[in-house]
């Protein structure tokens, strides 16, 4: 995948996914046991995401319009018409909902310092420096490391690729348009900087700099598959993804994602998560902070 075909990528693959609007006030119908399960190895095929048996209300309240809109009462038959292979759109629709985007700006900071260190120390006249936000969601991760690479190579070359599974996501990543509730840990010399703000009716909400946006790729990746081309990274974020994953997945995900990374180069996952029994092809540098040995 071609980091300059990226986002014409990702911007015409989203058109395609359109949300129609569902009958208003429809209850969905309850979720049977085995409904559910079929959901359950759903989302797993699809993502490599394991929903837990409590996940049911979420199931039913992020699908229950879609039964409405195709006309349809009964999960069982939503699944049907997901898996008879004749609506790839309602698919990643479905995988869209399912699947948990919540992100901002900055956000687990420390991850952004190692980052600024990092560049700085291994920067090499003439190569650009890559970096690969592998779980963007809606692209304040990329856009917070887009702003760090400014701040610290300037005009050296550098590039980010933001990739998610969700499409839904990735559309709001390429438009780059954010609550202001987002923005809370962004820097204000950073939203000086690389934002617009907002007035009249777009009053409370930022914009990425087109300058800076231009600097930074999205489409779609499934870490459950086998990876693109995608090429080497000198850091990678895989941060708040893995949470998600059974061990088996976080096992081949992980594997998949050291492949891409420069000898050398930094992977760092969210503070909750460890890579500890998942790998022995990275160094421990700090909590949730890994280095492949050069
Ligand atoms: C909670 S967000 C994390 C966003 C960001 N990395 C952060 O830490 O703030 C998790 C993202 O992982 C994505 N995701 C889930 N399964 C995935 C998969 N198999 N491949 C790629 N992305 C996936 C979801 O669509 C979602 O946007």
């Amino acid at each position: 995948m071609s980091t300059s075909s990226t986002q014409g990528a990702a911007k015409s693959q989203c058109e395609q996914t359109r949300i129609e609007r569902p009958p208003a006030h429809v209850a969905p119908p309850p979720i049977t046991d085995a409904e559910f399960a079929r959901f359950q190895r759903f989302i797993f095929d699809a993502a490599g995401i394991t929903l837990g048996n409590a996940k049911k209300p979420l199931v039913i309240g992020r699908l229950g319009k879609r039964l409405g809109v195709h006309q349809l009462s009964s999960f069982g038959d939503y699944l049907k018409l997901l898996q008879s292979g004749g609506h790839p759109e309602e698919h990643q629709l479905a995988v869209d909902l399912l699947t948990t985007n919540e992100t901002y700006f900055f956000r687990e900071s420390k991850h952004f310092d190692s980052l600024r260190e990092h560049a700085l120390a291994t920067r090499t006249p003439g190569r650009s420096y890559r970096v690969w936000s592998a779980a963007s969601s809606t692209g304040e991760e990329a856009y917070g490391v887009a702003m760090v690479l400014a701040e610290t190579l300037g005009e050296a070359p550098w590039e980010v690729l933001g990739t998610d599974i969700s499409l839904r996501v990735l559309q709001d990543a390429v438009r780059g348009v954010y609550t202001m509730e987002r923005a809370r840990h962004l820097p204000p010399e950073l939203m000086r900087r690389y934002c617009l703000k907002g007035t009249d009716e777009h009053a409370g909400r930022l914009m990425i700099s087109r300058q800076l946006r231009d600097r930074v790729s999205f489409g779609q990746v499934n870490l459950n598959q086998a990876l693109p081309e995608l090429g080497r990274f000198d850091f990678v974020f895989l941060r708040n993804v893995m949470i998600y994953f059974n061990d088996d997945t976080k096992r081949q995900v992980v594997a998949r994602v050291v492949s891409t990374i420069q000898p050398g180069g930094c992977l760092c996952v969210g503070h909750s998560e460890s890579l500890h029994g998942l790998t022995d092809a990275l160094q421990s540098l700090a909590p949730a902070l890994y280095r492949r040995p050069s």
